[in-house]
């Protein structure tokens, strides 16, 4: 059987470290699509050439013609501009619009059936905006956000432990933002609740840098926001469908009366299979979690009316 074909729209440091995962595990193979032909091309060589040693045999292209996308069952919108030091996401809202409408608009000229994934930023606006372009129906659109600000909780309480990060099970909904909600108590250290290993102040210190962590790597690095953990994030979701592995994430989906929302996308648990998001589950939240979801979905509505949709 032919292998699948992914393509990722933007090879700065997002994309093309998530094309280096894909190949690495053989997934698929890969269109490296970038408005300079020359710098997508020269990624895809590079990792092309890594082939070799690591033993891959995918093909990997680098093009800036959106045509190539044909054919593809998933495409990946990592293009746009990033954080600077002090920029909150939504200051990018306008530059970014542009972009994932422009990148949109051709993946719904030439790859009209795929599963679309963005992972832009401001998040849960710029993957409505893709949905609205598109017009894909909601099991085919979807955001990265939830995995990576679940990652980040997990390593955070992992470290605080000394414990596997493989040990600590969490949750993490709501928006790609300040207001996201990490979950305590849906948070297990091979089984046993964290609540009961970490007290209350040491849990809201890591919730309270979990909200924050995107902020903490731009500091560091100053010109660079984080693409590792972002990446790694991508090409999980892409490998849940890719294999259909019905994998239970938390993603960025369209709402339409889940936990009371609709008419936005939110981090949510999802259901991830060849389909796409083939099911939102629905958890039992206390008032306390129902209420610090409802804010973040009211931050999310007030962020979106920024934008103008079909
Ligand atoms: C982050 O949280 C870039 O939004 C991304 O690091």
């Amino acid at each position: 059987m032919a292998r699948a074909k992914v393509s990722i729209i933007g090879a700065g440091r997002v994309g093309s470290t998530t094309a280096q995962i894909l190949a690495y595990k053989e997934l698929c193979d890969i269109v490296l699509w970038n408005r300079t032909a020359g710098t997508a091309e020269g990624v895809a060589l590079d990792l092309n050439e890594s082939a070799p040693i690591f033993g891959f045999d995918v093909d990997i292209e680098g093009t800036d013609d959106f045509s190539r996308i044909k054919g593809s069952a998933i495409v990946a919108v990592t293009a746009g501009a990033q954080r600077k030091e002090g920029m909150s996401r939504e200051d990018l809202l306008a530059t970014n619009s542009a972009i994932v409408i422009s990148a949109c608009e051709q993946v719904k000229r030439y790859a009209p059936k795929s599963k679309l994934v963005v992972i832009t930023n401001p998040l849960d606006s710029m993957v409505l905006l893709a949905k609205s372009v598109t017009g894909f129906p909601r099991q085919r659109v979807m955001g990265m956000a939830g995995i990576l600000d679940s990652s980040r909780f997990r390593d955070f309480i992992a470290k605080e432990l000394g414990e596997s990060v493989s040990d600590i099970s969490a949750l993490v909904l709501g928006g790609h933002g300040d207001f996201m909600v990490p979950l305590p108590r849906y948070t297990t250290v091979s089984g046993t609740p964290v609540e009961d290993l970490l007290s209350k102040e040491k849990l809201a210190k890591i919730v309270d840098r979990t909200r924050n962590a995107g902020a903490e790597i731009i500091r560091l690095e100053k010109e660079s926001s984080a693409f590792y953990a972002p990446a790694a994030s991508l090409a999980l979701m892409i490998e849940a469908m890719l294999k259909d592995k019905k994998m239970t994430l938390p993603c960025a989906a369209y709402l339409d009366g889940e936990y009371g929302i609709s008419g936005i996308f939110m981090g949510v648990p999802v259901v991830l299979g060849a389909k796409g998001i083939e099911k939102v589950v629905e958890l039992k939240l206390n008032s306390e979690e129902k209420a610090l979801v409802k804010l973040s979905a009211e931050k999310i509505k007030g962020s979106v009316k920024g934008l103008r949709l079909n």
